[in-house]
Formats: C-alpha cells, sequence, structure tokens
C-alpha cells in the first residue's frame, strides 16, 4: 500500500519534470464501458483558504448492476492530489494505492461509503482547473476533467450524483459562499469565519461541480416561469463592477423567456447566480444553477464595450443558460458526445440572437466564423469528426467542428424537419432522457421519434469528417422552359479516413430570372445524396441564376459555375439576403485568388456592385457593412494551392484601394450617414456604427491621410466604444501621426479596465503593418502584459496568430514569437497554449521557405522537455 507522503506520481500541480509518456495515451470511443461504480450522493466540505483549502468527500458508492467488471477496486480519478486519509464505512483504511495520479481502493462489498481528505493550494493553480483563486476570489472550473483535481472521483459524465456541499471560511476574505443549487443552512463560527450548505436536487456528473467564494456584489432581479413561479436571479461581480452587470441581467431574463416559448423548457430552481471572474480559460461554464463567467462576457457599458460586445454577452449568457436542459437535465454519455450539448446549444444561441436581432446578418456572422475557424479545421491536419473517434487530451476537442458544425448539423435537422417536426422531436429528446447521460444516437432517435421522419442517412455527419464540395451547373433549354441543375459531390479525405461517402445535403435552391430578377422558380429543398445527381425546374421562361445554398443550409464549399455578369446581377437581385451576400464575397474572392497568382484582378465588377450596395435604399446599414467587407487573406489562402501571404496581401490592399478610390464619396456618405445615439443598441444604431467604419476602411486603402484624419475626429468625438475602436482599428494599419496619439490616449484613459485593455493590446496586434511582429515583441514586454490570465495572453498572442499576413512575416520572425509564446504559456496553462497551436498546423500548404520554418517552430516546440499532453497532441498531429 502506498504511504500518504509518497504517492506514486509527483504531483501534477506542482510537478516540473516531463509526465511519463502513459499519460500521453490515446482514448477511443469504441472502448466506452459504463463505469463500474456509481456514486447516487456525494457530500464536500470545504475548508477555504487561498493557499490552502481542505476538502473532506464522502462519496456513497454502489456497484453498477449494468458494469462487466465485477472486480474489487474502485478507481477514483485524480490530479495533482495526494490522500491525506482515506476512509471506508467510517473507518480509516490503508487499502489504497495510487496509479497515473488516481487512487484506487478496495472494496470487497455491493455498497460503501468512501471517505476522503485532501489538500490543495488554489493560488498555485495556473491551470485554472479545478479550484483556483482570481483576484482573492476563490472559484471552480471543471469541465472537462477538473473536479478530479479537487478531489478523488469517478470523473465521467455518466456518473451522476446527487451533491451537498458544505464550505467554511473567512468572513471578510469571502463575504459571498455559493455552490450549485439551494443553500439550505448557513451560519458564523469562530473567529469571524462563518458558513453555508447547499443542496442541488438535481443530479449532475462533476464536471457541473461549483463553488465561489470572495467578496463579490450582485445585481439582483427575478425571473417568473410559465408555470408563475419565481426565480431568485443574481449577477456576481466586484463590487466597482455592478454598474455593468445591467445588459448580462436583461439577456439573461431575454434568454428565460426564449427558451419558454420556443422550446417549451422552464428554469427549474428557485435560484440562477451568474458570477464573473476575471482569469478564465473559456468564455464561460454552465455549472447547474451557477454559471461561471469570464468577465469579458459579463461586464459592458457603453463606454467600454464595444456593440460586438454586447452581442456576444447576450449569446453567452443565453448559451450557458439554455445547457440547463440541453447539458445539465440531459447531459452527455462520455466527452466524444460533446456537440450532444455544445452544437444543439450553439444552434439555439445561435436562433435566439436571430429572434432578438437581425436575423440574416447573423446568420452571415455565423457563416463568417464557421469559414474562418471550422473550414480551416475540416481541411487541416486537426481534421475530426462532429463525434471524435479518439483524443489524447480533452480539452483540445472543444472546437469549432464539436461547436460550429455541429450546430449547422442540428440546423440542417431543423431544415429538414420544418420547426413543428424540430420541435415534437426536440420535446421527445427532453422528456425521453430527462436526468440521463445521452448520446448523440439517442438525439437523433428522439427527432426520429417526434417527427416520424428516417433521419439514419444524415448521421454521416457525425462521423466523417471534412467539408464536402458541390459543385453545380445550371443548363437552360430556352424551347422547352426547361432548366436542369447538374450537382456532384466529394470530400477530400482526412487523417484516419481515406475513403469518404457521400452525404445528404440540404440545399435551398432557387432560380433568378437574369433579366427580371424576379424568382422564377421559388425556393425549394434539394436533398443532394448521391455523388452525382441532377434535378430539373420546369417553366424557366428566361436564362435562369442559380441560387443555391440559401441561408447557408449546409455547411458545404459550393463551386457553381456563374460569370461575374451573374454574381453581380445575384448580387442585387437575389430574393435571400444571404445569397446576395454571398454572391458578393464570390465576386471578390474570383478577383482575389486571379490577384494573388499574380494575374490582372477584373476589379470592375466588383467595385459596381459595391456601389450599388452602398447606394441601395433599401438595405439596412449591417447587411451593407457585411456585404461590402472584403475575404479575409486567410480565407483567400484556403482558395490557394500554394500560399504566397505577400502576394495576397498585396492583392487585397489593391483591390480595397481600387474601390477607396472609385466609390470614395460613397464610402464617405456611408461613413458619415446617419447618427446612432451611443447608448441606442438597436439592430439598426449598431449597423449604422458597423458601416461607418467599415467605409472608412475602405477609404484608408486609397486615402491614408485623409482617414487618418476622419478617423481620429470619430475617436476624439466618441461617446462609445463601438466607434472608439472602430476608429482605431482603422489609424493602428495606418502610417499617420494620429495612430500614435490615438494609442497614447486610449492607454491613458483606460490602462486600469482589464478588458478594455485587452482591446488595446489585440487592435495593435492585429495591425495590417509591417512592423506588426516588432509591436507585438514589444508589446509582450509591456509591464500590463501578464502571461497568467488568458484574456490577456489571448489578446496578444491569440490575436497575432489570426494576423495572417504579420504572423506569416517572410523573415519567420512571426512563428518563432508564436512558438515561444506557446512555449513559456504551456509550462502555466496547458489549455490555453494548445489553443495557440492551430495557425501552424496548415504548414504544408504555404510556399517551400515559410513551410520549412513552420516545420522547425513545430519541431522546436515538440521537442520542449516537459510538454504538457495538450499542447504535445496539437503538435504532434500538425506534424504527422
Ligand atoms: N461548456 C462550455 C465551457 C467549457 C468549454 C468548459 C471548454 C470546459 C472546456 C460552455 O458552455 C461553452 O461552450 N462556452 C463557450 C461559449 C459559447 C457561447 C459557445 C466558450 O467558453 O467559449
Ligand atoms: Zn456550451
Amino acid at each position: 500500500m502506498a504511504d500518504v507522503r509518497s504517492p506514486t506520481l509527483p504531483d501534477a500541480q506542482t510537478a516540473v519534470e516531463a509526465p511519463p509518456s502513459p499519460t500521453h495515451v490515446t482514448i477511443r470511443r469504441e472502448d466506452y464501458r459504463p463505469p463500474d461504480w456509481l456514486v447516487p450522493e456525494i457530500a464536500l466540505n470545504f475548508t477555504l483558504g487561498i493557499e490552502s483549502t481542505r476538502v473532506q468527500s464522502k462519496l456513497q458508492v454502489e456497484r453498477n448492476p449494468e458494469a462487466a467488471d465485477k472486480g474489487d477496486v474502485i478507481r477514483l480519478n485524480g490530479d495533482g492530489l495526494k490522500p491525506a486519509g482515506v476512509w471506508i464505512d467510517g473507518t480509516p483504511t490503508d487499502k489504497w494505492s495510487m496509479d497515473c495520479g488516481d487512487l484506487l481502493i478496495e472494496l470487497s462489498g455491493e455498497a460503501h461509503e468512501i471517505g476522503i481528505e485532501v489538500e490543495i493550494n488554489p493560488a498555485a493553480n495556473t491551470k485554472l482547473m479545478g479550484l483556483y483563486a482570481s483576484n482573492g476570489m476563490l472559484c471552480t472550473q471543471c469541465e472537462a476533467q477538473g473536479f478530479r483535481r479537487i478531489t478523488f472521483f469517478p470523473d465521467r459524465p455518466d456518473v451522476l450524483s446527487k451533491y451537498r456541499v458544505r464550505m467554511e471560511g473567512d468572513a471578510g476574505q469571502f463575504p459571498i459562499l455559493l455552490s450549485n443549487g439551494n443553500r439550505i443552512a448557513h451560519g458564523d463560527s469562530a473567529d469571524g469565519r462563518h458558513w453555508a450548505e447547499f443542496e442541488d436536487p438535481f443530479p449532475k456528473p462533476s464536471y457541473l461541480f461549483a463553488l465561489v467564494a470572495g467578496d463579490l456584489k450582485a445585481n439582483r432581479d427575478t425571473f417568473t416561469t410559465m408555470s408563475g413561479r419565481k426565480v431568485d436571479l443574481a449577477v456576481w461581480v466586484r463590487e466597482a463592477d455592478l454598474p455593468k452587470t445591467q445588459h448580462a441581467m436583461d439577456s439573461l431574463k431575454l434568454a428565460m423567456a426564449w427558451d419558454e416559448k420556443v422550446y417549451g423548457r422552464e428554469y427549474d430552481l428557485d435560484q440562477f447566480n451568474i458570477v464573473a471572474v476575471g482569469d478564465f480559460n473559456m468564455g464561460a461554464m454552465e455549472n447547474k444553477s451557477l454559471n461561471i463567467f469570464n468577465s469579458a462576457y459579463v461586464l459592458a457599458d457603453q463606454e467600454t464595450a464595444t456593440d460586438a460586445d454586447f452581442d456576444n454577452i447576450a449569446r453567452v449568457v443565453a448559451h450557458e443558460y439554455f445547457h440547463n436542459w440541453s447539458g445539465d437535465r440531459v447531459t452527455c454519455r462520455d466527452w466524444f458526445q460533446l456537440s450532444l450539448k455544445e452544437g444543439f446549444t450553439v444552434f439555439r444561441d445561435q436562433s435566439f440572437s436571430a429572434d432578438v436581432g437581425s436575423p440574416p446578418v447573423k446568420r452571415i456572422e455565423d457563416v463568417r466564423v464557421l469559414r474562418a475557424v471550422q473550414f480551416p479545421e475540416d481541411q487541416g491536419p486537426l481534421a475530426h469528426p462532429v463525434r471524435p473517434d479518439s483524443y489524447i487530451e480533452i480539452s483540445n476537442f472543444y472546437t469549432a467542428t464539436v461547436y460550429n458544425k455541429g450546430a449547422e448539423l442540428i440546423r440542417m435537422f431543423h431544415t429538414v424537419l420544418g420547426p413543428e417536426k424540430f420541435r415534437a422531436g426536440t420535446d421527445l429528446y427532453f422528456d425521453r432522457n430527462d436526468g440521463k447521460a445521452a448520446t448523440c444516437d439517442d438525439f437523433v432517435a428522439a427527432l426520429e421519434g417526434g417527427s416520424g421522419v428516417d433521419l439514419e442517412p444524415f448521421k454521416i455527419w457525425y462521423s466523417q469528417a471534412g467539408t464536402p464540395k458541390v459543385r453545380a451547373r445550371i443548363e437552360h433549354d430556352a424551347e422547352a422552359k426547361i432548366a436542369t441543375l447538374h450537382l456532384e459531390q466529394h470530400v477530400d479525405p482526412t487523417p484516419g479516413q481515406p475513403d469518404k461517402q457521400p452525404m445528404p445535403i440540404p440545399l435551398r435552391t432557387a432560380l433568378i430570372g437574369s433579366e427580371t430578377g424576379h424568382e422564377i422558380c421559388p425556393e425549394r429543398l434539394i436533398v443532394l445524396d448521391q455523388a452525382r445527381q441532377s434535378v430539373m425546374f420546369e417553366n424557366v421562361t428566361e436564362p435562369p441564376l442559380l441560387s443555391i445554398n440559401r441561408n447557408f443550409s449546409a455547411p458545404i464549399i459550393v463551386e457553381a459555375e456563374r460569370s461575374p455578369g451573374e454574381l453581380e446581377r445575384l448580387a442585387q437581385t437575389d430574393t435571400d439576403p444571404f445569397a446576395r451576400y454571398e454572391a458578393m464575397q464570390e465576386l471578390m474572392m474570383r478577383a482575389l485568388v486571379v490577384g494573388a497568382r499574380g494575374g490582372d484582378m477584373d476589379r470592375e465588377p466588383v467595385v459596381r456592385a459595391i456601389g450599388a450596395t452602398l447606394r441601395s435604399n433599401s438595405l439596412d446599414p449591417a447587411f451593407k457593412a457585411d456585404a461590402i467587407m472584403l475575404p479575409s487573406e486567410s480565407l483567400i489562402a484556403d482558395r490557394m494551392d500554394v500560399v504566397d501571404p505577400d502576394a495576397i496581401h498585396a492583392a487585397r490592399e489593391e483591390l480595397r484601394s481600387a474601390i477607396g478610390s472609385a466609390l470614395h464619396d460613397e464610402l464617405i456618405a456611408a461613413h458619415r450617414s446617419d447618427s446612432a445615439a451611443g447608448d441606442d443598441l438597436s439592430p439598426a444604431a449598431k449597423g449604422v456604427r458597423r458601416l461607418r467604419t467599415v467605409a472608412l476602411g475602405l477609404v484608408g486603402a486609397a486615402n491614408p491621410s485623409e482617414a487618418a484624419g476622419l478617423a481620429k475626429a470619430q475617436f476624439d468625438r466618441a461617446d462609445n466604444m463601438t466607434d472608439r475602436q472602430g476608429a482605431l482599428g482603422v489609424l493602428v494599419s495606418l502610417d499617420a501621426p494620429e495612430r500614435e496619439a490615438a494609442l497614447e490616449a486610449f492607454y491613458h484613459r483606460f490602462h486600469d479596465d482589464p478588458l478594455v485593455l485587452d482591446k488595446w493590446f489585440a487592435l495593435q496586434a492585429s495591425a495590417q503593418r509591417a512592423d506588426t511582429v516588432d509591436q507585438v515583441l514589444r508589446l509582450a514586454k509591456h509591464p500590463d502584459f501578464v502571461m497568467t490570465n488568458p484574456n490577456r495572453l489571448r489578446s496578444v498572442a491569440g490575436v497575432f496568430g489570426a494576423n495572417h499576413w504579420a504572423f506569416h512575416s517572410a523573415d519567420g520572425r512571426g512563428y518563432a514569437f508564436l512558438a515561444d509564446m506557446i512555449i513559456a504559456a504551456d509550462k502555466l496553462n496547458p489549455q490555453v497554449a494548445a489553443r495557440m497551436v492551430p495557425p501552424f498546423g496548415r504548414w504544408r500548404r504555404f510556399e517551400p521557405k515559410r513551410a520549412a520554418m513552420m516545420r522547425q517552430q513545430l519541431e522546436r516546440i515538440a521537442a520542449t522537455p516537459g510538454l504538457s499532453k495538450d499542447v504535445y497532441e496539437q503538435v504532434t498531429k500538425s506534424l504527422a
């Protein structure tokens, strides 16, 4: 038996040595087995301290009748823990040992009570997983495998327990004590200490456990549910931040009402708490009744938050709230099913944001994110299915594929079934799986059961990775008035999946008359499910223009045979706003790809289409801003066989400058158009502000000094962060005296506000300038730069990695910088470090010099002693 003071493995929370290679094992979906032991109840007792917290746990364990293994050992996962004592049925025992951080206890009977005591150091927890300290408060993050850093437990989502939590701490240091569920008792103890006890009536997996202790103040409100129950709502922040909490509270109430109306889902406890913390790995976390948020997704006011920040807060608040049903009441059987809760909940939050804002603008933004992040993932070395087959580190699988492509999959179900049948399906899903840990197959089965529609063919979207490419060509027989649409689909090989099957692809399709501009064949839903397929349209009285994948009905790449003239016409006449946007993007993309290959760009159709968009009286400003924005450099790179970032940048700048000079007056008019009060957060006002800045950026491409003057004026008179940040965003990429002045003024005014200071770092790291690498090297040495805060690290290194031209600087210094940051960050926070690896992932597609340098940096990272499994997995897969 192991001795308490000499565990088998070093303490992972303090270890500096490389973990032995057995920890880098691959976990496979096919190896899933039900748990050997269940834990119907757990009682936790915390004695709180920033540097030392004692955790006493009592687990009621019983054999799982469904388990295959009838062995006499229970494995309780642990990460960096040492047991200070173990009890079986109240008696101290030495019948335990350690294995790879886990605690193994010998048990002979059918059911026992296990007692365990451990001590942890929240202040030393730089991974921000488990219990950690942030600005003097204590908080937790347990998804996916953080609970095992708090106490020993079968830390897997299919073990559901009722939690009873007691905590005690210094009343001055921790005036507020929170955990999941209802506070059932509280009181004072000796020496200025106090305690509270919580009970969560809903059994939950350990990843949903939460605890918060600190000096917090609440913005309080109530919500009355559809059945008339009153829920107490609270948004907890540091006192000084209270004035910035109203938008989060308003968003929460909107989300609660929306889920009742659209999904029939009601909140199920008497309290709902949101807590903001300054140090947080992700955006936010849906712990039952105690959501913990990165403060970036809670705090907002007109002076410090942009319109995009306000929208993101509403979205994230809604997302985490929606998890109460899609995640908490019905959870995931194992982490391979992650998209069951995340893909579905992203679809739900997207629908919510569309409903409270502008649906077409929201759709365009969601597709832009999908293309910017998920498509590259699907086409690179880290490609994986929405339901992955294996992982080394589960944190690496909180990806755009699981989230955003997963949401597109749910959207396809919604499209194919229609809203009523879809709702019947989700009703059945929630009823049937309430209180259970479910799978993606269970979800599809419920949609089928509720709708009566066979969805079996669509399941391939869960298992087959890669973005389908669909070729489309329309043929018109003028005499017979028949148009034939010829479709072909193809999916490229991805790692581990060399041969692909055809997938069912729902294509909303219409035909627009090229002469009249009318919808000559109204929209219909075509499901392409063969490698090749042809579809006929009758009564086609004039040459048709193909409007396909309307509203982006499937997450695919469409390669349609359409001339620039046809695209220009569609950009002005298509009856689907998304398709209009798409026609504009395609028009610009065609020119840019030619330019990036060194050819002569056909600018005229682009300039005409943008001019027409700007002059249109029927389009709203937000749509105009989206439509006239050029495809990003990385999107252009995705279309190149061999990527030359300098050529792409030059072509894009050339086109921007051509637009800026040809449409100078229209752009200035858009820039100066209608005023929008800084506190007006209506979609219309947001659109005006958006267009103002996008237009100014294009003016700057042709006439830098004029734009610098206008930007400085916008900056100086701004009464809101959107205009201020927008102006500064234009200035940072220009060579003008106004640039320094504005950066300095911004720093001077906001350096005490960490979230706004993040913007100051991020703006400079995103600048389109020849000296951006020098600038980020300088920023990384700035006294306000700290690597321990994920938001600050991302604002420099994360943003820089996404700055295509600068990151791919020909001298390789961008690569060296990001690799240095990854190596340094990995020692503190592997999860956040691993998320900075993907920009290196597509090295094979770059011209040989850059490809070699990128590969060299990946190899340098891989060779770093003591690399975490998080970074190890991303780097080795990128090199494979
Ligand atoms: N469950 C996640 C939070 C999470 C992610 C925990 C990864 C552990 C690892 C949460 O519901 C989530 O998805 N948050 C997103 C924001 C959301 C709006 C997509 C996030 O944190 O980025
Ligand atoms: Zn989520």
